[in-house]
């Protein structure tokens, strides 16, 4: 399997001039997303918890980036309301923030493994309650699953079936809000290659080159031979946001995960 080779679709210009808020847009498919709609002429503005982080994401993006950060814990609706107050128009809004502690079902009290639903759920529910009555007609909300959701591994229930629930509040909150003209997604992502990864493997402090190799040799077994890359899953969260008659659609970008 050669490499990823990089995205290039003509429908992310139909984004140029719009703006997007991620949450989750420090890292991984947030970050990506964040490029590409950069490249495309959108601004962004991107929100997680840490600071640092954010601001590193936005330098990363190139002096031509029109980009502005703001640090907040999805969790805080309070928080949440300070910025979408601060924000100003949007166009779009794509939820990347996702907590995913995985443990057996029996070592797995709800309080220990409660984040997944309290960030990639509540925080999208409350996220898309923030933003609903902001979003222009013909603006979008794009929700985060994945492929374990219909391909489950051990050990992960409450994470899996957070992201199954999120695919489910996409279709219910697209038939709410279509009288508005606003559409509401999901993108449901195989699994990629960003910081969640390289931890699992253990080898996120590793040397990049041997970081690299072992993520590599990870994925050989895949159907495409390899994970998929934060681009790619990003590419495809673009082409909901930009394609004006999908509404309350999941979209699978697994490179056949789910078929393996
Ligand atoms: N990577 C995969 O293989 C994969 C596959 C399928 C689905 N997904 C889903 O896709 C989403 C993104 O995954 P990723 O791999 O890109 O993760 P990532 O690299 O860890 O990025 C997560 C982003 O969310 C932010 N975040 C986390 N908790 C937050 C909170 N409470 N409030 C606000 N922001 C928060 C993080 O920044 P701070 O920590 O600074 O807040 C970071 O910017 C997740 O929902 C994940 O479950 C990932």
């Amino acid at each position: 399997m050669s490499a990823p080779v990089p995205i290039r679709s003509p429908l992310p210009a139909a984004l140029a001039g719009h703006n997007v808020l991620i949450v989750g847009g420090s890292s991984g498919i947030g970050l990506a997303a964040a490029r590409l709609l950069s490249e495309a002429g959108a601004g962004l503005c991107l929100v997680a918890r840490e600071e640092t982080r954010l601001k590193e994401a936005a330098g990363s993006l190139g002096d031509g980036a029109r980009v502005r950060v703001m640090a907040a814990d999805v969790t805080d609706e309070v928080r949440l309301a300070e910025v979408f107050e601060r924000a100003g128009p949007l166009d779009h809004v794509l939820l990347t923030a996702g907590a995913a502690t995985r443990a057996p079902l029996a070592d797995a009290a709800p309080s220990r493994v409660r984040d997944s639903f309290d960030v990639r759920f509540w925080g999208g529910y409350a996220t898309a309650r923030a933003a609903a009555g902001r979003l222009p007609a013909g603006g979008s909300i794009t929700f985060m699953s994945g492929v374990y959701t219909v391909r489950p591994i051990a050990g992960a229930a409450a994470a899996i079936a957070s992201g199954a629930a999120c695919e489910g509040l996409a279709r219910a909150l697209a038939v709410e809000l279509a009288p508005r003209r606003v559409r509401v997604n999901a993108v449901r992502s195989g699994v990629v290659d960003t910081p969640p990864l390289r931890r699992r493997l253990g080898v996120a402090q590793a040397d990049p080159a041997q970081a690299d190799a072992a993520v590599a040799e990870a994925g050989r077994h895949l159907p495409l031979g390899r994970f998929g890359t934060a681009e790619e899953t990003a590419a495809a969260a673009l082409f909901v946001m930009a394609h004006p008659y999908v509404t309350g659609s999941v979209l699978t970008v697994d490179g056949g995960q789910s078929l393996a």
